[in-house]
């Protein structure tokens, strides 16, 4: 059955600015893999926002308001063969996934130049 779902929708110049200000921002919430993949892109803020918003969509879908003990770069996207982006879980986060008995979860993302969203699915 749908646990939860959560969506969220960001403004790719303001990650594009965070990006600009501090190499830290980029570090704290993304995984290295993430970080690899976006730039690599033509456009690489538009993939950290489409990041960003899976994250936050995530967050939603799982129920909590606020990071709590979730690390943002423990909420990872990848890519299947397809391309298809899947949420990668690790540490606390997949741990906390693991105890609150939920068992899949399903992303889309799609963004414009200015906007990017993402959309999440939790199963249990
Ligand atoms: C891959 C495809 C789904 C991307 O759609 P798009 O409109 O070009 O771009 P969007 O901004 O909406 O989506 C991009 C995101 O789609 C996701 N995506 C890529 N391949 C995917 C796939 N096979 N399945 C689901 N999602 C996919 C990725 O997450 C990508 O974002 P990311 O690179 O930041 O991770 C699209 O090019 C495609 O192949 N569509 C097949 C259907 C078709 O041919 N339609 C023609 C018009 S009807």
């Amino acid at each position: 059955m749908i646990a939860g779902i959560g969506t969220d929708i960001v403004e790719i110049a303001r990650i594009a600015e965070k990006l600009q200000r501090s190499e830290y921002f980029k570090t704290h919430v993304f995984s290295a893999e993430e970080i690899g993949y976006c730039e690599k892109q033509k456009n690489p803020a538009m993939h950290f926002a489409a990041r960003w918003a899976v994250k936050e969509a995530y967050l939603k879908a799982y129920g909590l308001k606020f990071i709590g003990n979730h690390r943002l770069p423990e909420i990872e996207t990848c890519h299947n063969e397809d391309g298809k982006p899947f949420i990668q879980l690790a540490g606390k986060a997949l741990q906390e996934f693991k105890e609150k008995n939920f068992t899949h979860i399903h992303l889309s993302i799609s963004h414009t130049e200015q906007h990017a969203t993402a959309y999440v699915i939790i199963e249990k």
